[in-house]
C-alpha cells in the first residue's frame, strides 16, 4: 500500500471512504475503523484489518436522528428523549432494522434483525457522514484483542500499515466505549455495555416525562452484547490484579509495575508507578486516559504489572472503568 499510515485530511476521508476504502476515524470515545456500511466488501475488510471474528457486529454511525430512523423501525416518544437529552454523544441504542432501507444494514450487523447506532459527537466525523449522507460502520480502529486507541497515533502504531489512512482529530475526549442500550422494548432500557453516561443519567431524564420506563443496569460479562466474550483491551505487558491490602508488598519490587487510582498507589517505594487518575475527584480524567495509561505499559522496562483493585461502586464512570479493567488483568497474580 502506497504512503502506509498517513494522515489524510476531511475531503480524502470522504473521497476514500465513497471508493469503498477503510479509514480511521475520530469520535469523542476512541478511534473508529470506519467504512461505509451498507458496502459489504469493505465491512468484509474490517473484519480482516482488525481480525475480529466475523459474529461481532459493528456499530453504525449516523449524523442526525433523522438518517437514524432512515433505518430503524419508528421508536418510542421516550427514545426521541433521550436522544434529545444524550445525543450527539458517548451513548448507542440497538434497534430494529426496518424492512426497507434498514436491510441495506444487514452486512454491518451480521446478519442480525437489530443495529446499533450511535451519533457521534466529534465535529469532523459528522461532517464526514453528513457527506455521505449515509451511515458509517466503525468499531474501534484497533486489532481485536489489542487497547482501543484514543489518538491518530495509537491507529497508527497499531494499524498504520493495514488502513487507507487515518483522520487525525486529536485525543478523544471521552476515551472510553459508547454506553451501548437495548431500546427495543417498549417499557425498559437495557444498558448492554457500560460507559460515562451511566444508570442515574438515564433516570434522571426519564423520570419526569417518563416515570414508567425501567432503566436495567447491565446484564452479567458475556450474556448480552456479542463482543463482551471476548477479552479485549489487553497490553502486551501482562497484567495482575492485587488487593490493596497487598499493595506494601509490591511497592518496593523493581520487576513489575504498580498500577492503580491515586488514592491507591503507595506514597512510597521502589516501584514504578502507573497513575491511573482519581475517581474520588476526577472520574472524567480517569476515563480520558485510562487505554494511554495502559498502552503505556508496553513501553516500560518490565515484565508484569500489578492492578490495585478497587471497588467502582455505584458510580457510572467508575463501573466503566472497571468493566474495562476487569478485561485487561488477568484474576491471578503471580508472587
Ligand atoms: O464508542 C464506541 O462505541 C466506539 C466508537 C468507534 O464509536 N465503537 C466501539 O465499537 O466500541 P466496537 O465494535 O469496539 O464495540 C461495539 C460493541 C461490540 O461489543 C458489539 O458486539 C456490539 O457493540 N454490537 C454492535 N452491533 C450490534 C448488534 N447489531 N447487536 C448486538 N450488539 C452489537
Ligand atoms: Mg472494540
Amino acid at each position: 500500500m502506497q504512503n502506509p499510515g498517513r494522515r489524510i485530511d476531511l475531503d480524502t476521508a470522504v473521497i476514500l471512504l465513497r471508493e469503498g476504502k477503510v479509514v480511521a476515524l475520530p469520535t469523542e470515545t476512541v478511534y473508529g475503523l470506519g467504512c461505509r456500511a451498507s458496502d459489504p466488501a469493505a465491512i468484509a475488510e474490517v473484519y480482516r484489518i482488525k481480525q475480529r471474528p466475523v459474529d461481532n457486529p459493528l456499530i453504525c454511525h449516523v449524523s442526525s436522528p433523522q438518517m437514524m430512523f432512515r433505518y430503524v423501525t419508528a421508536p418510542a416518544p421516550w427514545l426521541i428523549h433521550l436522544l434529545g437529552a444524550f445525543a450527539p454523544g458517548p451513548i448507542s441504542f440497538l434497534l430494529p432494522l426496518n424492512a426497507g432501507a434498514g436491510q441495506s444494514l444487514r452486512a454491518a450487523t451480521g446478519g442480525r434483525p437489530g443495529v446499533v447506532m450511535r451519533l457521534p459527537a466529534h465535529p469532523l466525523t459528522q461532517k464526514i457522514i453528513r457527506e455521505l449522507d449515509a451511515p458509517i460502520a466503525a468499531p474501534s480502529a484497533n486489532t481485536s484483542g489489542k487497547v482501543s486507541p484514543t489518538t491518530a497515533q495509537m491507529v497508527i502504531d497499531d494499524l498504520g500499515e493495514k488502513i487507507a489512512g487515518v483522520l487525525d482529530g486529536g485525543d478523544c475526549r471521552v476515551g472510553i466505549e459508547s454506553t451501548i442500550l437495548d431500546v427495543r422494548e417498549a417499557h425498559r432500557v437495557r444498558i448492554l455495555r457500560p460507559g460515562t453516561i451511566g444508570e442515574a443519567d438515564l433516570r434522571m431524564v426519564l423520570a419526569h416525562r417518563f416515570p414508567g420506563i425501567e432503566v436495567a443496569a447491565e446484564a452479567s460479562a458475556g450474556e448480552v452484547v456479542p463482543g463482551s466474550k471476548y477479552t479485549h483491551y489487553a497490553p502486551e505487558t501482562p497484567v495482575y490484579w492485587i488487593e490493596k491490602a497487598e499493595v506494601d508488598r509490591y511497592a518496593h519490587r523493581t520487576d513489575g509495575v504498580l498500577v492503580g487510582l491515586s488514592e491507591d498507589l503507595p506514597a512510597e517505594g521502589r516501584a514504578i508507578r502507573v497513575d491511573l487518575g482519581s475517581l474520588r475527584t476526577s472520574p472524567e480524567r480517569v476515563a480520558y486516559a485510562l487505554y494511554r495509561n495502559i498502552k503505556s505499559l508496553d513501553t516500560l522496562p518490565v515484565e508484569r504489572a500489578w492492578l490495585i483493585r478497587f471497588d467502582p461502586g455505584k458510580e457510572s464512570i467508575a463501573r466503566a472503568v472497571m468493566n474495562r479493567l476487569e478485561k485487561v488483568a488477568r484474576t491471578s497474580s503471580p508472587s
